[in-house]
């Protein structure tokens, strides 16, 4: 699917990092991007940069999301483009045994279901609703192409690090989801297909003190750093823009393979 001038579009977590990313690849190629996400400012900030709409949206918050598509589709037409990555994480270990006084713990399941929510359900929901209002469209092509959905899942949904239960079965279940909902939707001319980023230079890896950084970058094979945002942005828009790109997970990682910790 062409990206062209005032093509609709809504980029999940487009406030920062990997979504914003996207929301400036969609904007510079003249797509109207609105971008949901919790942080008002800054994702007020990207929307203005970049001529959108920013939508104070909880993807874990059915009406919030709802008020969300409201609001992008009043101002720039229903969506062709959808690009999930609102997401976060945590690192609690299932079960554990403190060094020093021998307690015993297990993770919350409050803290489990959190990153469920957010992570897995939450793409969902977004891919849902804006899949039953992409059906509304006209094709655009011979082949009926309606609309493109990219989701952002993690290498940890293949290979999770001690601490990552929640976090890889929230995106272990978007890896697995990819392929059925493809399937659901090929008689509508919607593609859906998922990134696994490896470890990306955003702020959420900023958090991280530089000497954690640098051995996380020595651990990929090749290139020896962390993945760009815009490297990110790049294979997003060839999953929207190539029209025979359906109902893949694709990792992109620089080869790496994570290890236990
Ligand atoms: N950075 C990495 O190395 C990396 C690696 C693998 C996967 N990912 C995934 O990529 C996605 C984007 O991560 P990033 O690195 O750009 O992080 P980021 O923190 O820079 O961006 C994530 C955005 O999602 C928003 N968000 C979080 N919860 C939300 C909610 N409930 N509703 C709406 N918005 C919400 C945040 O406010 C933030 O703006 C996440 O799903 C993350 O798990 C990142």
């Amino acid at each position: 699917m062409e990206v062209s001038a005032n093509t609709p579009a809504v980029v999940t977590g487009g406030a920062s990092g990997l979504g914003e990313a996207t929301a400036r690849a969609l904007a510079a190629k003249g797509a109207k991007v609105a971008i949901f996400d919790l942080q008002k400012e800054k994702g007020e900030a990207v929307a203005a940069d970049i001529g959108g709409t920013f939508c104070e949206v909880n993807v874990t918050d059915d009406a919030s999301v709802d008020a969300g598509f409201e609001k992008a589709r009043a101002a720039h037409g229903q969506e062709r483009i959808l690009i999930n990555c609102a997401g976060t994480g945590n690192a609690i270990k299932t079960a554990k045994r403190d060094r020093k006084t021998g307690e015993i713990s297990h993770f919350p399941m409050d803290a489990f279901n959190f990153i469920i929510q957010i992570n897995l359900v939450g793409t969902f929901r977004c891919i849902a609703k804006s899949a039953a209002g992409m059906m509304t469209l006209d094709p655009l092509s011979e082949d009926g192409d309606r609309g493109a959905i990219v989701n952002t899942a993690s290498v940890a949904g293949e290979d999770g690090q001690i601490g990552q239960a929640a976090y890889s079965a929230s995106k272990g279940g978007v890896i697995g989801m990819t392929l059925p909902i493809a399937r659901d939707l090929m008689n509508e001319g919607i593609r859906v297909n998922t990134i696994l980023p490896g470890i990306f230079n955003t702020p959420l890896m900023n958090a991280a003190p530089p000497q954690v950084k640098e051995a996380l970058a020595a651990s990929v094979p090749f290139p020896k750093r962390l993945g760009n945002a815009e490297e990110y942005a790049h294979l997003a828009m060839t999953m929207v823009e190539n029209g025979y790109f359906n109902g893949e997970d694709v990792r992109l990682d620089g080869s790496i393979r994570m290890a236990p910790r």
